[in-house]
């Protein structure tokens, strides 16, 4: 193996350049000449792939976003992309690839990989720590962070006006953002997908708090809860209670982006040597994650079938911790 190609792909995640760096040094320390492809799996269908220095990664650690630039291409999930993309690899004589992703990644890999051979080795970069292979996801802390400093302002404002805030955090169908910005900030009440949502027992605890002359009231919810978002929450306080004073607030793309905390840019420089390595020496079509502070590879199949799962503990915690 002489050529490795690079990508990032879905949605960015803070620590995805120190994946990149941490990739691209490798690489050049095993004399191996490293392509970036721009735009994920887009970037490969359109050829636009170029070559790395060691330098191209210089001083890039600390920054959010990627300089690979992502995409979710729609193309790639056809027969007709996919061979596009496969016919670009061999133009550039890329033999090997690092897929820094989520879900999305690794689900257009599996089926890219049905079809054509080239070795690879996947890397977790998304904020909403839903993959199985690995207890974080880069990404993930940061967002968090990000997160609990926004709710820890909205708080005061809270206070000061006495009144109820609905908060909205990213996370698409896992409710991990939510359920750790919410412990961390000490939230009443944490509404996440992995568990169903009982309106009128959320509304409950809002009238118990109310008569006790509780000021403050700040329910996270993820995005894609079952019962809905901020505003349905919001809207359904509004009906039982129409005196309190409620607002909803959506912290949004905020999430994805900043400089990544000390966590995401370890674990994403531990992960990006780790792939390399692997690929060296014929590790493939698996994706590195940590495991209890070890690095451990998990089949590409696995990631796809499995989602990952709450911990029933955090959910009993936070009913207590949050009367
Ligand atoms: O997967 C990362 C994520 O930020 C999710 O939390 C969110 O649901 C989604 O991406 C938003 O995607 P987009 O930026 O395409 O709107």
């Amino acid at each position: 193996m002489k050529n490795i190609g690079i990508l990032t792909s879905g949605g960015d995640s803070p620590g995805m350049n120190a994946a990149i760096r941490a990739a691209v040094r490798t690489s050049v320390y095993h004399d191996l000449d490293v392509f970036g492809i721009r735009r994920g799996y887009q970037g490969m269908i359109e050829g636009d792939i170029f070559r790395m220095q060691t330098t191209d990664v210089s001083n890039i650690i600390q920054r959010g976003g990627t300089i690979l630039k992502t995409a979710r291409s729609k193309e790639f999930m056809t027969d007709a992309g996919m061979q596009k993309a496969y016919e670009q690899l061999q133009k550039h004589n890329i033999e090997a690839l690092v897929l820094i992703g989520g879900d999305g990644t690794f689900r257009g890999a599996a089926h890219f990989f049905e079809k054509y051979t080239i070795p690879a080795v996947g890397i977790p970069g998304t904020i909403d720590k839903d993959l199985v292979g690995t207890d974080f996801t880069i990404g993930f802390d940061t967002a968090v962070n990000t997160a609990v400093e926004a709710i820890d302002k909205i708080r005061d404002t809270a206070e000061a006006h006495d009144r109820l805030f609905v908060v909205e955090v990213m996370g698409r169908d896992a409710g991990y953002i939510a359920l750790y910005s919410g412990i961390a900030c000490g939230a009443e009440d944490i509404l996440i997908p992995e568990q169903h949502t009982d309106i009128n027992a959320v509304l409950d605890r809002i009238d118990f708090d109310e008569r006790r002359k509780k000021t403050v009231h700040i329910i996270v919810v993820s995005e894609h809860d079952d019962f809905g978002g901020a505003k349905e929450v919001k809207d359904s306080i509004t009906a039982r209670f129409p005196l309190l004073d409620v607002r909803a607030c959506l912290l949004g793309h905020i999430q994805r982006g900043g400089s990544p905390s000390q966590a995401d840019r370890v674990l994403a420089s531990r992960l990006g040597f780790a792939a390399v390595n692997a690929l060296v020496t014929g590790i493939t079509q698996v994706m590195a994650g940590v495991i209890n502070d070890k690095v451990v590879f998990t089949p590409f199949v696995e990631i796809v079938k499995d989602g990952s799962y709450v911990n029933k503990d955090m959910l009993e915690m936070i009913r207590v911790l949050s009367s």
